[in-house]
């Protein structure tokens, strides 16, 4: 184990293989997001959380970013649920936890409650409109919410790259067998390019080893997949970073695309993953311009460094620079900003659909050309028109 402590002091471990659950109980049906969450619970990456957020919990987390135990935690990690379910389900019973028929986990309810969705999203989201994908999920799920605590009781299974989906109890003994002491976790929903490289390096330069941890669960439809991320990450590791100092593995969990409160919830899971440091750059988990550029390394004011347990490593804008012949951020290049590379995720787009590879300033020829046939056999599955 390496020598940091989960969030909470104690890894949760609530998977427990089960053939048969008794049939008589309830069930209800998970969308994927929460198949995700519970399989994330159980793994212990959302340690201390033992289930889903009871009505307490989940007000003390919209509004004050904290467990009622006072631990911190930002993201509320709830159970919707339809009315008829709602209806079914009395306080104290045990139920089933299905996705298409199959069960997955138990839960014993001991909360059901309402919430109040506009102020966790103005709260967790700091905006209403349904534009953002975070919130419209929020409002889209269902409006009834169950809270107590979990047991998985199979797997979800994993198609492809099943190798990379290690639970926070294998991360920490990996790391340990690698001899690492620090470790800088690194979140990403995207291929990694350069500027992700550069950070990464950067921080890789004072610690032993690098955690690329992407989030691969529900993301937006404009977001590459990860089967294609998957491929780019591979490739860019087997050419441009040394074996002995990288960790490739898979965060299951959904984007929620909160911005600043999700970097903290990132910063806490990449705790339990076994990270000692974990990277937070530019606009981290935000979309569109509800974020202001830094809102998500301030945030971690609120909170003593003891609190959050984990070291936070901010990056400013990094880019390449022609003057300087490198990457930089504002905080190292003198020159002006036209001498920077930057292109925009729309146009990076059009030039991967059009076959074409980005400047080699801004990504590496060997990602480009996974993402451009990834592009292609996206735009052979779903038609050209209904890509756009
Ligand atoms: S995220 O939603 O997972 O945060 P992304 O994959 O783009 O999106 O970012 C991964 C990490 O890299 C985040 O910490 C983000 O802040 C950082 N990052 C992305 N691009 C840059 C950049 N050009 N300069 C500095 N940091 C960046």
């Amino acid at each position: 184990m390496t020598n940091i402590q989960p969030h909470g002091g104690k890894l949760v471990q609530q998977f427990k293989p089960l053939k048969k659950v008794d049939p008589a109980l309830y069930g209800i049906e998970l969308d994927s997001v929460s198949l995700s969450d519970l399989e994330l619970i159980a793994i212990g990456a959302y340690s201390p959380l033992v289930g889903f957020l009871c009505r307490e919990d989940y007000d003390s987390v919209v509004t004050s970013m904290r467990l009622t135990n006072g631990l911190p935690w930002s993201i509320p990690i709830t159970l919707p649920v339809n009315a008829e379910d709602s209806l079914n389900i009395s306080l104290g019973d045990d139920i089933k936890l299905m996705k298409d028929g199959m069960v997955y986990g138990k839960m014993t309810v001991l909360d059901k409650y309402i919430p109040d969705k506009n102020l966790e999203a103005q709260l967790v989201y700091q905006t209403t409109d349904l534009n953002h994908p975070g919130v419209k999920r929020l409002f889209e799920r269902p409006s009834i919410f169950l809270g107590g605590p979990i047991t998985l009781v199979r797997r979800p299974k994993k198609d492809k790259f099943s190798e990379y989906y290690l639970d926070p109890s294998k991360t920490r003994e990996r790391f340990q067998e690698l001899g690492w002491k620090t470790i800088v976790g690194f979140q990403t929903r995207n291929p990694v390019h350069r500027a992700h490289e550069y950070i990464q390096k950067s921080a890789l330069e004072t610690v032993d080893g690098l955690f690329l941890n992407p989030l691969v669960g529900d993301t937006k439809s404009d977001d590459i997949s990860s089967d294609v991320r998957m491929e780019s990450y591979q490739v860019l590791l087997e050419n441009y970073y040394p074996r002995n100092r990288v960790f490739l593995s898979v965060f299951p969990a959904a984007m929620r695309y909160a911005g600043p409160r999700e970097a903290i919830f990132h910063a806490l899971v990449r705790k339990n993953y076994g990270c000692t440091h974990f990277i937070v750059g530019r606009d981290h988990a935000g979309v569109g311009n509800y974020y202001g550029t830094y809102d998500a390394q301030t945030i971690f004011n609120h909170f003593t460094k003891e609190e959050i347990g984990i070291d936070t490593l901010f990056f400013e804008h990094s880019f390449y620079c022609e003057i300087c012949e490198n990457m930089a951020s504002s905080k190292t290049c003198p020159h002006e900003k036209r001498h920077h590379i930057h292109l925009s995720g729309t146009k990076v787009r059009e030039l991967l659909r059009n076959g074409e590879r980005p400047p080699k300033e801004f990504s590496r020829k060997e990602v480009a050309d996974i993402l451009i046939k990834g592009m292609r056999d996206q735009l052979v599955k779903f038609g050209v028109d209904s890509y756009e």
